[in-house]
């Protein structure tokens, strides 16, 4: 599967289920001429939307196309719904960058069985080169476990917790990676959200700005607000 952007499994959770009420409803709004939509909600990813994952897709084959030196990093990986689509394009371009992901794998209430099994067969299902895995918190893994240079980073460790200590996790990503980044390297905020910048969408993990804003102040690089639908995100590159 070449496509990245039409979601389907081992790359979406679930197969995508159209409401036909909703199509109906839709249909009676057009006839009655209100101007009036109601759009679908994509139910086949959970992690992000189809938007997010062209963002993903050209910011990644970018560092790639420019010879970006150094490897491709996911802090917060989860059972890969990003880094599938990661390893896809360092793939099928040819690359010999290598996917590292960190994450504690910790299970959430919400699930049931084991994280980090379904990220390897989500993996092996997509016929995809296994990633290096980083098990533990990030105060035990970063920077130590890191390779010395990074092309691209995802940072996606938000919980909808409390956004104080989600800021203090997001200072230490920051403090981990921005020494190793080359000069042109992507990194993507998940879930970073600015009024001014992001139309629509909420707000589901402030921490993510709030480091921001601490760490780069004294730094060059500027944060570019990426579309995403109903999840929000943007990105800097290292200058
Ligand atoms: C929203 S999920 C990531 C989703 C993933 N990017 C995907 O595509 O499916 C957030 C992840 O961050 C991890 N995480 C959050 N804080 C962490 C920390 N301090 N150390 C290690 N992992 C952490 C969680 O275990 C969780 O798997």
């Amino acid at each position: 599967m070449n496509n990245y952007f039409i979601t389907q499994k081992p790359y979406s959770i679930q197969d995508r289920k159209e409401s036909k009420t909703i199509d109906l409803v839709n249909k009676g709004l057009r006839f009655l001429k209100t101007g009036l939509h109601i759009k679908q909600q994509d139910t086949s990813v959970d992690m992000n939307t189809v938007e997010q994952r062209i963002n993903y897709y050209h910011l990644i084959d970018s560092v790639i196309a420019y010879n970006v030196p150094g490897e491709v990093i996911e802090l917060g990986c989860f059972t890969g719904q990003c880094a599938i689509l990661f390893e896809k394009v360092i793939e099928q371009n040819g690359s010999d960058k290598k996917l590292h992901l960190f994450d504690s794998f910790h299970v959430p209430f919400t699930f049931k069985g084991n994280v980090e099994e379904e990220l390897k067969e989500n993996f092996r299902l997509a016929g995809l080169k296994q990633p290096i895995i980083h098990k533990g918190d990030f105060k035990d893994t970063l920077p130590n476990e890191l390779p010395e240079g990074i092309a691209f980073v995802h940072i996606d460790c938000g919980f909808g917790g409390d956004k104080y200590a989600h800021r203090d996790v997001m200072l230490h990503c920051f403090e981990s990676i921005y020494p190793r980044m080359a000069k042109n390297a992507v990194c993507i905020l998940m879930d970073y959200y600015d009024p001014e910048e992001n139309a629509q969408g909420i707000d589901i993990n402030p921490g993510v700005k709030l480091a921001f804003d601490i760490f780069f102040k004294d730094k060059p690089e500027k944060i570019v607000a990426l579309f995403g639908e109903m999840y929000n995100h943007a990105y800097f590159r290292k200058m």
